[in-house]
């Protein structure tokens, strides 16, 4: 914490580093009152760079108790320790720097650097967390090997881990012990990790392609013992699946996973250490549900896959965070699709990006995939880096098509192997290996904002000619008021009364048409272009950005009833969801005008009917069914709502309640029908056909509940004989929203005397309440952030009821008399010494003020005037806060 303001840093200020790291020798004494951290740092000026600049390295909440200089101990003179450096005026060419330095683990409360999480100590260094750790040059372009040794007591921390290979073990007088760890892979300390605790695992081993037997190891505590299974098989899917699909071979003798209770985020990849949040690795039918499964394989699988895109070739600086992460959300969003359902998990990413990411790219922290400055790198984490940042690589893909996307990929591999590059290095390496210029499509890493594509048709039925104008626009945003054209894929297709139409553009000759020729993607660059098909016989219906093949928004002014065409035939799942989304957006909007001007609201039964149809319909696949009966959320629809003036949160809540009971009762006999008909007999798995029946089984009851009072009893019957936590919480929340407070309030005491021994559990509680609706909503989360359940120091718990309340409950949140924002604002402010990075990511939904209509957005802005006028506010929140306020 400083008290002066934090600064933006540039990408353009970009300096290679002075001096470099060939070796870096740590010794960690680990106490309960404190830390000693030895480091030897192996130095060299990096030439034609440094001249006689003095040596500079990062540090933090440091305490230092001595520094040589190739074993000479310097004097006061020549060194300066200030509050985030230690300078040496004068070094030589090459040289070993020498600290001592004492931290205080056991009051690290920010998750951040060394620190405990209960009975064990761990670290987390990305991205500048290492610098709390000790005197580094901490930064992803200096790498260096790392030997670390670390000494504890024995009883209450037998396993001591950090990353490469256990090289040494030895006892030590006093009922200590020490193990030394080699890592013989250069890397940037953001990658260091180290853990020690009363830690059991689970072992098993793989095979790489390459004849290598790896040992894999998932540590926990002994309780959790009988929760690793699922994390090791996809842990084993993944490695096979990198080898298969990438060639990308793992490159050590041992992986290691540590399971921890309290973490900021999800996981960390740490070389051959990954460290995991608890709730992204624990799971058993008992206590998780089928999302918490599939989150699992995913996250495993992401932390996996960073050993290649992140770890042998990592970044050269954080504004080239996506570098890694966008690639690898790729990766990982390519391994759940061939896991299980393609079409589903990118309905799953679509509406991620649709809701969270182009609501960030509208608000004030709006920023490129490759952002060009920042105050504090914690807070780009973000959706747009993350998961647009995956979208754009998924459109390199798109472009290069899948050969010449893998010779890309190898040759990205093989060219940067052991350095730390940047997104550009990414694209060219594309480039080289396919030859296609992406000169234009370079925009989408420094253009922020989401494009619109506006398209308008004309069909002429005498010439069999219809054309397809498209125009694309990108409103400003931040530091950005005007915007350049993109390269745009565009999947597209033409459906007709018998299905898709054979695509021939203008002046290509008819026979050349391909095995697929109803499929093709349009390239879109110029601000305005016209595509003309020929051959056309009938007025088709156009279906477009199949597969999401672009993160943008589009408008076509489709009629209700060539949605409804969509959503029942067309050939590309994505559209078809699509269509049923658009669809349930125009009839809530239609209902939210009628309920405004006092009418009385009328479903359209063109919906209606196509969504009974939908779920008569025995043949579809019952998860693409579910997504698609599953109406827009208040969030989004509030988000859709901002676009065109200012969301009015009562209006649409009412709105969308209003169709979704209407939903419910007109399609009752056929909810009640897959009700049944979904219900699984088989014992429970994981896998995506009872994925997908458990999903539709859950969503009829939902609409069940909300059709008829009585229904509620099929939610408590199937809470009672759930045999799984999937169907067990989705009874109970079902009866958290909808059945009388007398039920309601004993099923939910029951599930805590239940589940009090399982943190995972009880947190899924806790979000269940915290989006309960009523007056008393915050009266109870309040109530509930006294519960012993409750761990402000945990940011689980803080996502799952704070977060819950603030994102999962709008009606609620967005009270009128401001309560919520005050609550929340309060919440922030506690967390804003103890620990930044949650306090900060907690303030998202504040952020979005200007979205709303009259006098809530100034209640909300009032909560963030508080915020920012607070003494010692973190550069975390500092950042955010300004940003927000800013016009
Ligand atoms: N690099 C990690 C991932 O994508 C996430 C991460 C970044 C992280 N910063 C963190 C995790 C801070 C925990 C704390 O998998
Ligand atoms: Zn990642």
């Amino acid at each position: 914490m400083r008290d002066a303001k934090p600064r933006a840093i540039y990408l353009k200020d970009y300096q290679p580093p002075a001096y470099l790291i060939d070796k870096t020798v740590l010794y960690f004494d680990l106490h309960e009152d404190h830390a000693t951290v030895e480091a030897t740092l192996h130095l060299r000026r990096n030439d034609g760079v440094a001249g006689d600049a003095p040596l500079v390295l990062h540090g933090q909440d440091l305490q230092l108790e001595s520094v040589a200089l190739d074993g000479r101990a310097l004097d006061d003179d020549e060194f300066q320790a200030g509050d985030e450096t230690l300078l040496v005026h004068r070094v030589p060419a090459r040289f070993e720097l020498s600290t001592r330095t004492r931290i205080r683990s056991q009051d690290n409360s920010s998750l951040e650097g060394l620190y405990k999480s209960r009975t064990m100590f761990c670290t987390q260094c990305e991205a500048e967390g290492f610098r709390k750790i000790t005197y580094y040059l901490d930064r992803p372009d200096v790498m260096a090997r790392f030997e670390v040794a670390i000494e504890a007591d024995r009883a209450r921390y037998p396993v001591l881990l950090s990353n490469g290979n256990a090289v040494a073990r030895e006892e030590l007088p006093g009922g200590r012990h020490r193990v030394r760890w080699d890592d013989p892979f250069p890397k940037p300390a953001y990658l260091f990790a180290l853990v020690a605790g009363d830690l059991h695992s689970v072992d098993d081993s793989f095979t790489t392609c390459g004849g290598r037997e790896v040992a894999l190891r998932i540590f926990v505590e002994e309780k959790d013992l009988d929760k690793c299974d699922h994390a090791m098989r996809s842990l084993k899917k993944a490695m096979r699946w990198d080898e298969d699909v990438y060639g990308r071979e793992y490159d050590l003798d041992i992986f290691n996973i540590v399971a921890v209770d309290d973490f900021n985020m999800g996981a960390m990849e740490n070389k051959s250490l990954n460290i995991f949040n608890s709730s992204c690795v624990l799971c058993s039918p008992e206590t998780t549900t089928d999302k918490g499964f599939q989150t699992v394989e995913a996250i495993v699988a992401h932390e996996y896959f960073h050993n290649w895109s992140g770890n042998r070739v990592t970044c050269r600086d954080w504004f080239q965070l996506s570098l890694k992460e966008g690639f690898t959300v790729f990766r990982d969003a390519e391994f759940s699709a061939d896991m299980g359902s393609r079409t589903v998990k990118r309905v799953e990413d679509a509406t991620v990006l649709r809701t969270l990411q182009f609501a960030e790219d509208a608000g004030p922290m709006a920023h490129p995939v490759r952002p060009d400055s920042f105050i504090e790198i914690s807070n780009f984490y973000t959706v747009t880096v993350y998961e647009k940042g995956a979208e754009v690589v998924r459109m390199i893909h798109t472009l290069l098509g899948p050969e010449q996307f893998r010779k890309g990929s190898d040759l990205y591999f093989e060219r940067h192997d052991g350095q730390a590059v940047t997104c550009e290095d990414f694209v060219r390496a594309m480039e080289d290996a396919s030859g296609l210029d992406l000169g234009q499509f370079r925009r989408w890493y420094s253009q922020a904002g989401t494009p619109l594509l506006t398209v308008r048709d004309e069909y002429d039925p005498e010439r069999e000619r219809y054309t397809l104008v498209v125009s694309q626009s990108c409103p400003p945003t931040p530091g950005q008021p005007h915007k350049e054209p993109l390269l745009i894929p565009l999947a597209m297709g033409l459906l007709g009364e018998a299905g898709n139409l054979p695509l021939r553009l203008a002046g290509e000759a008819p026979d050349a048409e391909t095995a697929d020729n109803t499929h093709r993607v349009l390239m879109i660059d110029a601000a305005e272009q016209r595509f003309v098909f020929e051959g056309v016989g009938e007025k088709p219906v156009p279906s477009l950005l199949r597969g999401f093949s672009a993160p943008v928004r589009l408008e076509y002014g489709y009629a209700r009833e060539d949605l409804c065409a969509l959503m029942r035939r067309d050939d590309d799942g994505f559209v078809r969801w699509d269509a049923a989304q658009q669809l349930a957006v125009s009839v809530i909007n239609e209902v939210q005008e009628q309920l405004q001007a006092n009418q009385e609201p009328r479903v359209a039964a063109v919906y209606l009917e196509a969504c009974d149809a939908l779920l008569a319909d025995t043949s579809a696949d019952p998860a693409m069914v579910a997504d698609m009966l599953r109406l827009p959320g208040e969030t989004y629809l509030a988000e859709l709502a901002a676009q065109r003036g200012g969301a009015d949160v009562e209006a649409i809540h009412g709105a969308r309640e209003t169709v979704l009971r209407a939903l419910a009762s007109h399609c009752e006999a056929n909810w009640l029908d897959a009700y049944r008909r979904s219900a699984v007999d088989a014992p429970y798995a994981p896998e995506a056909a009872q994925i997908a029946a458990r999903g539709l089984r859950n969503t009829a009851l939902e609409y069940l509940a909300a059709a008829r009072e009585e229904h509620i009893n099929l939610a408590r019957a199937q809470y009672t004989a759930a045999g799984n936590m999937t169907d067990r919480l989705a009874a109970l929340r079902v009866i958290s929203q909808r059945a009388a407070a007398q039920v309601r309030e004993e099923t939910l005491a029951g599930f805590y005397r239940d589940w009090r021994d399982e943190s995972l559990v009880v947190n899924q509680w806790l979000q269940v309440q915290a989006a309960m609706p009523g007056d008393d909503a915050l009266e109870r989360v309040r109530q509930l952030m006294a519960h012993e359940a409750f761990d402000l120091r945990n940011p689980n718990k803080v996502r799952a009821l704070v977060g819950g309340f603030a994102n999962g409950n709008p009606l609620q949140f967005h009270r009128g008399d401001g309560e919520g924002y005050r609550f929340l604002a309060d919440v922030v402010e506690q967390l804003n010494s103890r620990n930044p990075q949650i306090a900060s990511r907690l303030l998202t939904p504040l952020t979005r003020w200007r979205n709303y209509a009259g006098e809530r957005a100034n209640l909300m802005r009032a909560q963030l005037q508080r915020l920012a006028a607070l003494p010692g506010l973190s550069p975390d929140v500092y950042e955010v806060v300004s940003k927000s306020l800013e016009d």
